[in-house]
């Protein structure tokens, strides 16, 4: 089952169609074990994190933004990906990296997972000024004072047919060996 590096990959694409099964909290626990040793700005470990899998709450988050989020209705885990804002200006790449992590060691255990973004996002996209995903999201889970919220990342055994082929990308002129 467990995937080298350059298969996991190759393999990764966006999931957010999942199947009703529910994975073990022991494979949860593998996966944000694994995600605390990532990286951080001057060692800052900022990152915070709630994992959600009580379906109501996941619902409520799935209301978060009227673009975007409302797939995450289905899966069965939901991490909220947060940090302390405080401690380095570098709190959101942390977190970004922290995400990074999740995704993949998700991936590692055969796991599908979709990063939805949270951090400055408006609730409705015609609204940009009005109510933000992060305070929708504060009036019901509890959200550190002092930490900021970058995304939700949403996990689950995938519910598409089969494998799905990755699409064949561009990647003309983004690499240059000098
Ligand atoms: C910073 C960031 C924000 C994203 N926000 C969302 C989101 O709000 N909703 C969503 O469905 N996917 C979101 N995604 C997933 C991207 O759409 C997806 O990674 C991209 O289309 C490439 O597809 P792949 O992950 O299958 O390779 C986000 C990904 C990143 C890295």
């Amino acid at each position: 089952m467990e995937k080298n590096f350059f298969e996991l990959v190759e393999k990764r694409r966006s999931c957010r169609k999942f199947s009703e099964q529910k994975p073990d909290r022991a494979v949860i626990e593998q996966i944000m074990e694994a995600t605390l040793t990532a990286p951080s700005s001057k060692n800052t470990r900022t990152s915070r994190f709630l994992v959600i899998d009580d379906p109501k709450t996941i619902a409520r988050m799935s209301e978060m933004r009227d673009y975007g989020s409302a797939f995450m209705v289905g899966a069965p885990v939901v991490v909220l990906v947060m940090g302390v804002k405080s401690a380095t200006d570098l709190w959101e790449i942390n977190c970004a990296i922290s995400a990074t992590y999740i995704q993949l060691a998700a991936e590692a255990v055969g796991l599908g997972s979709c990063w939805v973004h949270v951090g400055g996002r408006p609730r409705l996209k015609d609204e940009p000024q009005g109510e933000q995903a992060e305070e929708y999201l504060r009036t019901f889970l509890p959200i550190p004072e002092e930490c900021g919220v970058v995304c939700a990342v949403a996990l689950g055994y995938s519910g598409y047919d089969g494998e799905r082929a990755k699409p064949i990308l561009n990647n003309d002129g983004m690499v240059r060996y000098l």
